[in-house]
């Protein structure tokens, strides 16, 4: 027997019985946007490459070893990457519609599928699925807990309750300076005995010590300086803001001072949130404020904050009450094999008047055919044959026991939709 072909490795298939708590998800998440006056945008799936350069950064895991890069197919053409997260190709989408000129605070949601190259493992894929918002043109702290309660409140409707979640301020380009040299001062003396990626990333961008896995600078890391403590007056209170915006939206939070965000474009507010149901991949989503983003990328200055959930890991975490798929309202029957057309004449008359219905597609017994009506959770079952055919009506028959009925299609339809009884 020949392999069959098999999925490449860090994607996942979903089969139909795992797409109910999808839909759910996708469905809550686009009502608490949408209630919060986000509105949806769907940027392309790939983006040119320099736009992540640029946003995400040259130093960050994601950039350096993480992108699924296309080269060009023209001569000196730019490659193309499959988007490793959103944030950029959002901000990206404003400024080449303007949306700014329109309004000064522009409120995105998106939800699609990213791309990043990583070792595979429970909760971490190479295609995974985001969802979030970006709210660009505000420096508004309470913006900030606006898009917190946000994911909160998704999580509570798809009934994920125990989640964790934790904030902190990595403050502004004035405190970012201070903060790199207190960092600088405390790796320098050790410096020797960092690993080769952390003694590069410390003359490149020292923030970036503080991403590394290898377990000795994790533990040397731990005793670095953390951020809040170099903030500034202006960032101090910004912080503080934050922290009574959550009160005030009745979200609990704590402030976790350890929290580094893998990308280098956040200022002040940064925030995680997790959930012991993960395992090592804990983290259900985070995000923050990166008010120096979108100058940077030819826009005007403006303030900006946004965050990105796993929707793999959200769906984990989520309470598995299995949803009941939804039930077909009839299975159209064919009694004879001429009378295999008419069946599905009205299959069609029926599903053109809202109605979900199946039927048979190997022209078996109708005794066959009565139980497959049984096993697909039909309600009623429309059989057709030679009598019904002579008098041009169907049979309707409740699948659950009840009186059976010969009907015509319209009076059929009545009866399926419990109009008529
Ligand atoms: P991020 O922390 O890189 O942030 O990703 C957000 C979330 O995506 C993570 O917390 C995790 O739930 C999920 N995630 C990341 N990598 C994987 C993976 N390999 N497999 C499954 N899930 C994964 C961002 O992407 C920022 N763009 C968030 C943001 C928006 N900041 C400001 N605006």
């Amino acid at each position: 027997m020949p392999d069959t072909p098999r999925r490449p490795e860090g994607t996942q298939d979903f089969i139909p019985e795992a797409i109910p708590a999808w839909r759910k998800l996708e469905r809550v998440v686009g009502e608490v946007f949408e209630r919060y006056g986000y509105l949806e945008v769907r940027p392309p799936l790939f983006e040119n490459t320099s736009l992540f350069h640029k946003s995400t950064g040259e130093t960050t895991d994601i950039v350096e070893k993480q992108m699924f890069t296309v080269p060009s197919r023209a001569e000196g053409g730019e490659s193309v990457t499959f988007r490793p997260e959103f944030t950029p190709g959002v901000i990206r989408l404003i400024l080449e519609n303007q949306l700014l000129k329109q309004k000064p605070c522009v409120k995105l949601w998106y939800s699609g599928p990213v791309f990043r190259y990583e070792r595979p493992q429970k909760g971490r894929y190479r295609q995974f699925h985001q969802f979030g918002v970006e709210a660009v043109g505000s420096n508004d702290p309470l913006l900030d807990a606006e898009t917190i309660a946000a994911f909160d409140q998704i999580l509570r409707r798809v009934g994920v309750t125990d989640h964790a979640v934790r904030i902190n301020s990595m403050g502004c380009g004035e405190c970012h300076g201070v903060y790199r040299e207190a960092l600088k001062a405390f790796i320098a003396p050790n410096l020797a005995s960092y690993c080769e990626n952390c003694r590069r990333r410390f003359d490149r961008n020292v923030f970036r010590v503080l991403d590394c896995k290898v377990p000795a600078d994790k533990e040397r890391n731990e005793k670095a300086p953390p951020a809040v403590d170099s903030l500034c007056a202006a960032c101090r209170t910004h912080f503080e803001s934050v922290q009574r915006g959550l009160g005030a939206a009745g979200v609990a939070f704590a402030v976790d001072k350890r929290i580094v965000r893998g990308l280098d474009y956040y200022t002040r507010t940064v925030y995680e949130f997790s959930s012991t149901r993960l395992g090592a991949q804990d983290a259900l989503g985070g995000g923050g404020r990166y008010d120096g983003l979108v100058g940077q990328m030819g826009g005007p200055e403006a303030g900006a904050v946004g965050f990105s959930a796993g929707s793999e890991r959200v769906l984990i975490a989520m309470a598995q009450e299995a949803e009941a798929a939804r039930k077909l309202d009839f299975y159209a029957v064919a009694a004879d094999d001429e009378s295999r057309v008419d069946a599905f004449r009205a299959a069609q008359a029926l599903r053109g008047a809202d109605l979900a219905g199946d039927l048979d597609f190997e022209a078996r017994s109708m005794k066959a055919q009565m139980r497959s009506a049984n096993r697909a959770g039909a309600k009623f079952a429309v059989i057709v044959g030679s009598e019904e055919r002579a008098q041009g009506r169907v049979r309707v028959k409740p699948m659950e026991g009840g009186e059976e009925r010969l009907v015509t299609l319209d009076e059929a339809i009545r009866l399926l939709k419990g109009e008529a009884r």
